[in-house]
């Protein structure tokens, strides 16, 4: 042999002898711990999928198998929860035909209002009076648009967090979208406190005057005159404007609110259970929310006109109050409701009164 192959040999000699442990050792084995831990994991979990779920009301629903599993192991907070078995359920659940259903309902509800518009029309104007009367004092105004464009800010975020990934990305691009993403996430987050506090002041604000009477349910029998422009006489609010206080700012305000104080505040050790069933409910409540404001906001805008007056200036005309609130108009008009307040005289600054001469 040459010396040059005897050099080869050794080296390759030393070469084997170094990989040759560093191989055995990456060998799974029943010594190596991490290995086994991970195997040891891999047979629970598999076992534990065969057994039932617990139900909802059992107080080991959430913690069990998987999720037990897991917890046992590395502590007993629900942070440190690794995999959590319903996870997969709820992603599926949510991005699958909750998603589905709750953009099929609103692009309905976007059409059902085109439809209206177009097909059975607005009311007609009323010819004007001239002669204003008070609607909503400065700070009723203030306490509704600051309800109205937190929810505006609400729903637009809540809607790119939901839809975004599916309806902006594949056009955004991952760059742009991820910035949007994580601007609405947190404009949601904080918007949400100041939502839930506007809307219970407007509560308070509004409530004494939507008590439904007697002649509201005249109102509802008629269907408040929407389709047929008939006249239909309702008091301060009508039926339908009572229906959208007691069923979107109450009922879906208090959806909203519990549903996304478990979603905004999860440092309270609730398990992902409850956040996955307050993610649907306060998913479900979004829509139905989202789909009954724009109904409002159309009856409020463009299907009524003279009606968005009262709440961007405070005052409506004679005409409009007495075509669609003629009780309250007639109360206004005997004194037991107040007029608009008169027109301020305009500001002349005082003249210089003449000194004496120096
Ligand atoms: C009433 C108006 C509201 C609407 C229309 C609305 C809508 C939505 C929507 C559509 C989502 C997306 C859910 C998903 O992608 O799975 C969401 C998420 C969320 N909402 Fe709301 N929401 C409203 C009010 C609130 C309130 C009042 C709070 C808190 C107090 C809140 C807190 C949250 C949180 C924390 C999330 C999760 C955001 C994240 O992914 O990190 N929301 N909301």
């Amino acid at each position: 042999m040459r010396p040059m192959d005897y050099l080869t040999r050794a080296l390759l000699a030393l070469m084997l002898a170094l990989l040759l442990p560093a191989a055995w050792a990456g060998v799974p084995n029943n010594r190596a711990e991490p290995a086994y831990a991970e195997e040891q994991t891999i047979l629970q979990a598999q076992q534990d999928s065969r057994a039932p779920e617990p139900a909802l009301d059992n107080a080991a629903s959430g913690k069990a198998h998987i999720d037990r599993h897991y917890i046992g192991q590395y502590g007993a907070r629900e942070g440190d929860v690794i995999i959590q078995r319903g996870g997969n359920l709820w992603r599926t659940w949510r991005n699958g035909w909750i998603s589905s259903t709750s953009g099929i309902l609103i692009i309905l509800a976007i059409i059902g209002i085109a439809l209206f518009y177009f097909v059975i029309g607005p009311f007609a104007r009323p010819r004007e009076s001239g002669r204003r009367i008070l609607r909503y004092t400065d700070f009723e105004r203030l306490i509704h648009w600051s309800t109205a464009i937190s929810f505006l800010l609400l729903a637009f975020t809540g809607l790119i967090i939901f839809f975004g990934k599916v309806i902006l990305m594949p056009w955004m691009g991952h760059g742009v979208f991820s910035g949007l993403a994580f601007i609405s996430k947190y404009i949601h987050n904080i918007f949400g406190p100041i939502f839930i506090i506007c809307s219970l002041i407007m509560f308070f604000t509004f409530i004494h005057r939507n008590v439904f009477t007697r002649v509201d349910r005249a109102w509802l029998r008629r269907g408040g005159g929407l389709a047929t422009h008939e006249h239909v006489p309702a008091g301060f609010f009508n039926a339908g404007e009572k229906l959208w206080f007691w069923l979107g700012l109450t009922v879906l305000g208090l959806v909203m609110t519990f549903s996304g104080l478990i979603l905004d505040f999860t440092n309270f050790n609730q398990s992902r259970y409850v956040i996955q069933v307050a993610n649907y409910l306060h998913l479900a409540g979004a829509t139905f929310y989202i789909m009954a404001a724009m109904g409002h906001i159309y009856i409020g805008t463009i299907g009524t006109p003279g009606t968005y007056e009262g709440m961007r200036h405070g005052t409506v005309d004679e005409e409009w109050a007495r075509q669609h609130h003629e009780l309250w108009y007639e109360q206004v008009k005997s004194g037991e409701a107040p007029m608009a307040p008169p027109p301020e005289p305009p500001r002349v600054p005082p003249r210089p009164r003449p000194g004496p001469a120096t």
